[in-house]
């Protein structure tokens, strides 16, 4: 997967031509995310959905609200075994029974918005997916604008 994506984004820069790449790849090679996609900051606390792939998400999340709004809050990967247990957890589909969300930042820094893997398969992810995607994120979106 890492090779692949490297090797499609090599040389872009434009943070939503990367998100839908990326959304397209790692749904289509992940083994266990059913809704994969991107939320961007849009507005001081507040995400707005980019480019997914899945059933429909919701639009607007405030950083306040939710796994994405708690990675963006915090800026600290949302490993979520079971969402069920996870206060303020936002249902866009009640098929989802755990999730992966990192932060996204360009090389200065900046956070341009979240990564959201949803599983309807429980505890799906690993501290291997952890690590893989902190890295593949880092170096996709490290020229981003
Ligand atoms: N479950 C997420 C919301 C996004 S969607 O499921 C596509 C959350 O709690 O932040």
């Amino acid at each position: 997967m890492r090779g692949q994506i490297l090797a499609l984004t090599e040389g872009e820069t434009d943070a939503v031509a990367l998100m839908a790449t990326l959304a397209c790849e790692i749904h289509h090679l992940h083994p266990f995310s059913d809704w994969t996609g991107f939320y961007r900051v849009v507005a001081p606390e507040l995400l707005k959905i980019g480019p997914y792939q899945g059933g429909h998400g919701c639009l607007v999340i405030p950083f306040s609200r939710g796994v994405c709004g708690a990675c963006a809050r915090t800026g600290e990967i949302q490993n979520v075994p079971d969402v069920d247990l996870f206060p303020g957890h936002i249902a866009c589909s009640s098929s989802t029974r755990s999730e992966l969300v990192l932060p996204v930042r360009n090389g200065d820094g900046v956070l341009l918005g979240v990564l959201d893997l949803d599983s309807n398969t429980p505890n799906a992810f690993t501290a291997e997916d952890e690590a893989f995607f902190t890295q593949l994120l880092e170096d996709v979106f490290c020229k981003a604008k």
